[in-house]
């Protein structure tokens, strides 16, 4: 299992400390939260954040974002040095446009979707992205609670993976929620990566807790 933590709940003024922490903790990736303020209503990260974070850390940088008419930002993204870039399918016209231009550009590619969208919207890509992230929660916001219904997408999810019979086998991520006391059953319904942000960062020791986290399995 792996764990991507969320820099949302880090301190932003501070982000060069989180990142370290990050690192010694043995985090597998960063996962980094932009949000557009029309898609969810919340104001994050641009690519100029990126680009220094970038600078900071040898991390895989997974870019989540939440925001509309992607396609227009996909570049600048890849160019400030994200490594992978998830897009919610609510917000793509053309999904599998959108997938094939973040390959091009140079990045991996992920799909993602709200706890209320049919898992059927995004089976069309399930080939062709290398991750599938199922939100937890409603985007927008760190700190909610997990959804307990996730357990259920995240199975189903699996087995349409498996279906593909490993012509492709994209990662699957839950992100939204993620605590201490949920991610065994989280991993057991079938995760590969573990976004976390509160769950981490709000913690007196967020080293120590990713270390508590990575021992799950
Ligand atoms: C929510 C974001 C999450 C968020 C998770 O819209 O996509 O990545 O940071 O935060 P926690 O782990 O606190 O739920
Ligand atoms: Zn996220």
């Amino acid at each position: 299992m792996k764990i991507a933590p969320s820099i949302l709940s880090a301190d932003f003024a501070n982000l060069s400390i989180a990142l370290d922490q990050c690192e010694r903790g043995e985090a597998d990736q960063i996962h980094v939260d932009v949000m557009d303020g029309h898609f969810v209503p919340n104001i994050t990260i641009g690519p100029g954040v990126v680009k220094d974070i970038r600078k900071r850390t040898g991390l895989p940088l997974d870019v989540h974002l939440m925001i509309e008419n992607p396609e227009m930002y996909i570049p600048q993204f890849v160019q400030a040095g994200s490594d992978l870039i998830t897009v919610h399918v609510e917000t793509c016209e053309n999904l599998s446009t959108v997938i094939r231009q973040i390959k091009e550009s140079g990045a991996k590619a992920g799909v993602t979707l709200k706890p209320g969208t049919s898992l059927k919207d995004i089976e069309n890509v399930i080939s062709e992205v290398d991750l599938i992230l199922i939100m937890s929660v409603e985007p927008g916001f760190g700190g909610q609670e997990f959804i307990p219904e996730t357990l259920d997408r995240v199975r189903k999810i699996k087995k349409m993976i498996a279906a593909l019979q490993e012509r492709n086998s994209p990662e699957i991520s839950v992100d939204g929620g993620v605590r201490l006391s949920n991610a065994k059953k989280i991993v057991g319904a079938g995760a590969d990566i573990l976004v976390i942000g509160s769950a981490i960062f709000e913690t007196k020791d967020p080293v120590k807790t990713m270390n508590m986290f990575k021992q799950i399995s």
